[in-house]
C-alpha cells in the first residue's frame, strides 16, 4: 500500500508522514531528503547547482543510499547535514532540473518497490504515486510555516527572513515544469495553519483506517 502526501515547506508533512509510518510499521520515504542530498554533494564536488548541465552528471554518477529516513552519500551518513539555510535555498531551483527529477523518482519507486510505505514531497500523490490508494495534501500559511521554522531553532535567519525565503520557495516548486506542487484532483486536503501536529495525525488517521 502506499500512503502518498504532498505539500509546501512546513506544512507538517513529515512529522506526520514518519508518524504514520511508525505506528503502521510501514517505509517511510522523505523524498526531499534526496535533493537536498544531490544538493549537498554538488556543493562539495564545488559544482554550481545552477549549472544543470553539471548537476545532472553528477545526480547520474551518485552514490546515494536511504534507508529509514537516513542518507548516505558513499559511506558518510549526512541526514544531519541537509537541514542548513544554505541546502534550504538551493535545493529548490535543483529540484526543478528535469532530468534530476527522473533520477530521484527512480530511486524513490525502487526504494517503494513491493513494499508498505508513506511517502511524502511536492510530486507524489501527482507524479510518482498518482494511484496511491490513500493521496493528502497539507497545506498551511506562510505565517505559521515560517513560526514553525524558526521555533525549530535550526535557522540563522530572522522570522521575517524564514517567511520571505519560503514564499519564494513556493513559487519556484509551483512553477516547475516538471513535478511542480499543486492539488490534484481526488486528494484529501487539510489546512493544518492552526492545527497541532496530534489534530493533524488524528484526521489522517480518520481517513486510512
Ligand atoms: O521537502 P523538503 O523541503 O525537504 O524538500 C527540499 C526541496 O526539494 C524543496 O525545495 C522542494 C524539492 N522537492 C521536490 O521538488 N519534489 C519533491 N518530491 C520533494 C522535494
Amino acid at each position: 500500500m502506499v500512503i502518498a502526501i504532498d505539500g509546501p515547506a512546513g506544512s507538517g508533512k513529515s512529522t506526520i508522514a514518519k508518524k504514520l509510518a511508525e505506528n503502521l510499521d510501514f517505509t517511510y520515504i522523505n523524498s526531499g531528503r534526496l535533493y537536498r542530498a544531490i544538493t549537498l554533494g554538488c556543493l562539495r564536488a564545488n559544482i554550481d547547482t545552477k549549472n544543470s548541465e553539471k548537476v545532472i552528471e553528477f545526480a547520474k554518477n551518485i552514490d546515494i543510499s536511504y534507508e529509514k529516513d537516513t542518507v548516505w552519500l558513499g559511506d558518510e551518513e549526512v541526514s544531519a547535514l541537509l537541514h542548513t539555510d544554505e541546502i534550504d535555498r538551493l535545493s529548490s531551483p535543483l529540484s526543478a532540473i528535469v532530468p534530476v527529477r527522473y533520477i530521484v523518482n527512480d530511486i524513490i519507486r525502487s526504494l517503494a518497490k513491493d513494499k508498505n510505505i508513506v511517502v511524502e514531497g511536492r510530486d507524489m500523490t501527482t507524479v510518482v504515486f498518482p494511484d496511491a490508494e490513500y493521496r493528502f495534501y497539507l497545506d498551511a500559511s506562510a505565517d505559521s510555516r515560517a513560526k514553525r521554522r524558526f521555533d525549530q531553532g535550526v535557522s540563522s535567519l530572522t522570522l521575517e527572513e524564514i517567511k520571505t525565503a519560503i514564499l519564494e520557495r513556493d513559487e519556484i516548486d509551483k512553477n516547475k515544469i516538471e513535478g511542480s506542487l499543486k492539488i490534484a484532483d481526488g486528494v484529501k486536503y487539510f489546512d493544518t495553519s492552526d492545527l497541532t501536529i496530534f489534530e493533524v495525525y488524528d484526521k489522517l488517521k480518520e481517513k486510512i483506517y
